[in-house]
């Protein structure tokens, strides 16, 4: 089997109604993508599996919707305004503008695998004396280096100027504000204890300097988080949990272990509200010669300690005094009745994105497989829970009435158990291929014998295999299949 990249999944998706470019008829627009027919099914089960396991098969986590526009001070507070930020550089020549360490990653990526090797100096990374830009690439002059916050800004309400201060608010870039500025409403209403955690599922926007590699990195894209609210002292042990949580998790998914690599942060690369992130790496692009460079980052686990319950407090007890906040009404201590002390609870943060999950997922289904006529077709092997459709009804002659009307009362029994489709657009071997490429399980045809017998045959899309199956059991038999 060859392990597709990205490319053939960009044009699988394409042709089978997965993903599109967004606004295509009119050009596109930088790095948005749009979720077809297949595409949308596809994420709304990735986001259910997610949400059955974290919030109904666990009993220590309550969900929540917020809005994705909040206060402004939300932000403030957080510490976005001031550090959610890239380190950005333009092309003097042809004014191309790159995030400067994506820049200078992939340059020394591309002189180590020539054999070269640059040493960084400072800060500066030397980016202005050995980087030429990848858009004209005749030009190693480049602007200082300055940050570009990532939010993107609207404004509120009739104002006169898009500039107007009063009315600025910002497109949420996570999800997980929403939850700490809730953290007193849910647990006053919930009455849960510690430790307890809060899921929220949904999408965030960020300006992002140079998006790319399909759905890999966009301005527009969905979360699902969990913020695990703890005692200080338990946040390390419950940290671990959540790591090995997410690799069980994953492979329910059907995503391979051998494509999972856990990478410690830095110091230097841990958010400003971290304690410390372990990152899960995903292989999307085992195309790279260099083993390391084929991984990049499908989710974090951080130790948001108490960070942001205290920054959104009114009477936050910081050592350095310093983080007073005069905005808001709450203060989001909690108080422990067992041992009467009052505390800023420690926060485990689990966040994955939905576009990245689906990517990986779609890879590591992806196969190909030589038929006895030599001809090379594609299966998505995925898991029957995530599969956009679980069923298709073909019928063997779609020209003989008896078998048409058959397969379509089929297709409308079937329907309310489990997600099914009608198609009698080509030929039996074409209609199961076209099936197979888009991780239909099962198949069910029927023939001439079938309007005898009662009986249809259901066909395996993994191992191609054909069992016959009375259609008074075909829901069961189908069902316990699936499951
Ligand atoms: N609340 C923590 C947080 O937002 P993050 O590492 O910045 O942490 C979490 O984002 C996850 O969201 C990433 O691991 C990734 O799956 C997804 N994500 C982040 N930026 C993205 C982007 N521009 N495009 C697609 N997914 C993105």
């Amino acid at each position: 089997m060859s392990a597709p990249n990205i490319e053939t999944i960009v044009s699988l998706s394409k042709r089978r109604g997965f993903v599109y470019p967004a606004s295509d008829i009119y050009g596109g627009l930088g790095s948005s993508w749009d979720y077809g027919p297949l595409g949308v099914e596809l994420a709304n089960n990735i986001k259910k599996a997610w949400w059955d396991w974290v919030v109904y098969e666990r009993d220590d986590i309550e969900g929540l919707d917020s809005s994705i526009i909040q206060n402004r001070n939300v932000w403030k507070y957080s510490g976005h305004e001031t550090t959610f930020s890239d380190p950005m550089v333009d092309c003097r020549a042809c004014k191309s503008r790159y995030r400067e360490d994506k820049l200078w990653d992939e340059f020394t990526g591309a002189k180590e695998a020539e054999g070269q090797y640059i040493l960084a100096v400072g800060e500066n990374r030397l980016i202005k004396f050995e980087v030429p830009c990848p858009t004209c690439g005749k030009s190693k002059e480049w602007t200082d280096s300055r940050p570009f916050n990532l939010m993107f800004r609207t404004t509120i309400g009739a104002v006169s100027s898009d500039d107007d201060p009063m009315a600025l608010a910002y497109l949420r870039p996570e999800t997980a504000q929403g939850i700490f500025v809730n953290f007193k409403n849910v647990l006053d209403t919930s009455r849960r204890k510690l430790p307890f955690g809060i899921a929220q599922l949904g999408k965030a926007f960020r300006n992002e300097v140079t998006p790319g590699n399909f759905i890999f990195r966009t301005r527009e894209f969905e979360q699902m988080e969990v913020e695990y609210f703890c005692r200080p002292e338990d946040a390390p042990r419950i940290h671990q949990e959540w790591i090995d949580a997410y690799d069980a998790w994953l492979g329910t998914l059907g995503i391979s272990s051998d494509n999972i690599k856990h990478y410690e942060q830095t110091a230097a690369e841990l958010a400003h509200y971290s304690d410390r992130t372990v990152d899960f790496l995903y292989r999307f692009f085992p195309e790279r010669e260099d083993e390391e460079k084929q991984f990049d980052e499908l989710l974090g686990i951080a130790n948001r300690t108490d960070y942001d319950l205290r920054v959104h407090s009114k009477k936050p007890e910081g050592e350095d005094g310093k983080r007073i906040n005069p905005d808001t009404t709450e203060d989001l201590s909690y108080f422990d009745p067992q041992t009467n002390e009052r505390f800023y609870p420690y926060c485990i943060e689990p966040s994955i994105g939905v576009n990245r999950t689906l990517l990986a997922v779609l890879m590591d289904a992806y196969e190909e497989r030589t038929n006895d006529k030599g001809e090379v077709r594609v299966i998505l092997r995925l898991k029957p829970s995530l599969a956009p459709i679980k069923v298709a009804v073909l019928p063997l002659a779609k020209n003989n009435e008896g078998i048409v009307t058959l397969a379509k009362k089929l297709k409308r029994d079937l329907q309310p158990s489990m997600r099914t489709v009608y198609d009698d657009t080509g030929g039996i071997g074409k209609l199961y291929a076209r099936q197979d490429e888009v991780g239909t399980p099962f198949c069910v045809t029927v023939d001439h014998e079938s309007l005898e017998d009662n009986a249809v045959t259901v066909r395996d899309r993994d191992t191609w295999e054909q069992e016959r199956v009375s259609i008074d059991g075909l829901v069961a038999y189908l069902s316990s299949r699936l499951s």
